[in-house]
């Protein structure tokens, strides 16, 4: 393998991740699956009309996918982006799409979980938000602790404004170098972060098993699994 780039401690990266980053861990992407969602149209999980229509369905759908989490690992690509923030420390930022806790799990401290994420979820009435481990599973739609009010998941839906837009673009403003990793660049306003990097006069880097939606705003692509490319490129890309 080989890469144009190399970081010193003064570099400033920020990664963008999707799921493909998950894949290897056993998390289904997306888009590969004929744009159902675990055999769901998205609409019908994935939208503010979906919940109203039919919260139950909703709320077995993401109970699912919670409990996915206790029966899936990080995965070397996981990893490998942790061990980039280490060698970074503050000068380093990961945006991510993905909604598991896989991320987390491998180390990565400055996280931005623009779509929200599985393990929480907030009430529709009062606002007040909770841990899904502490709350009533048992119950078709969850009531919220506090007050009267039905929960929902704190899933950022098609149709809602993505979470950290405005320490999205901080970041993006620091920026020397911008990746994109297992994401199919469809969904926006995530697909449009490489073009404001580009705009931005950042370099910009990309790993994905295929050719994603914006590929032609990465200067430099590597394609292939994230999990085998990125152990192997973040080390050469921190090699002092
Ligand atoms: P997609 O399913 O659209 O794209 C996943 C991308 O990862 C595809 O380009 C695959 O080729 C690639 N891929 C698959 N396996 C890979 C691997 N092992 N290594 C590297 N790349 C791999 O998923 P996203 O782009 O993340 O939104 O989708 C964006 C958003 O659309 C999601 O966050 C979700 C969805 O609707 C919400 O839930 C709000």
């Amino acid at each position: 393998m080989k890469t144009n780039y190399s970081l010193n401690k003064d570099d400033f990266v920020v990664v963008l991740t999707g799921a493909g980053i998950s894949a290897e861990s056993g998390i289904k992407t997306f888009r590969d699956s004929d744009g159902l969602w675990e055999n769901h149209p998205v609409e019908e999980v994935a939208t503010p009309q979906g919940y109203r229509a039919n919260p139950k369905l909703v709320w077995e759908f993401y109970k699912q996918r919670y409990n996915q989490l206790s029966e899936v690992e990080p995965n070397p690509g996981h990893f490998a982006l942790a061990k980039l923030e280490e060698f970074l420390g503050e000068r380093f930022c990961l945006i991510t799409q993905n909604v598991d806790d896989l991320h987390r799990r491998a180390g990565t401290k400055n996280l931005l979980e623009m779509h929200g994420q599985l393990t929480s979820c907030f009430c529709t009435k009062c606002n007040e938000h909770f841990a899904v481990k502490d709350i009533d599973l048992d119950k078709d739609i969850p009531p919220c602790l506090s007050c009267d009010g039905l929960l929902r998941p704190d899933i950022v839906w098609f149709g809602e404004m993505p979470y950290f837009m405005d320490q999205i673009d901080e970041a993006l403003r620091k920026a020397t170098l911008f990746m994109t990793i297992g994401t199919s660049g469809q969904v926006y306003p995530a697909a449009q972060f490489l073009l404001l990097a580009r705009s931005y006069g950042i370099r910009t880097l990309g790993v994905n098993l295929t050719e994603p939606e914006n590929r032609s705003f990465i200067e430099e692509f590597h394609r292939g699994k994230s999990g085998e490319v990125l152990p192997e490129l973040i080390d050469l890309l921190i090699k002092e």
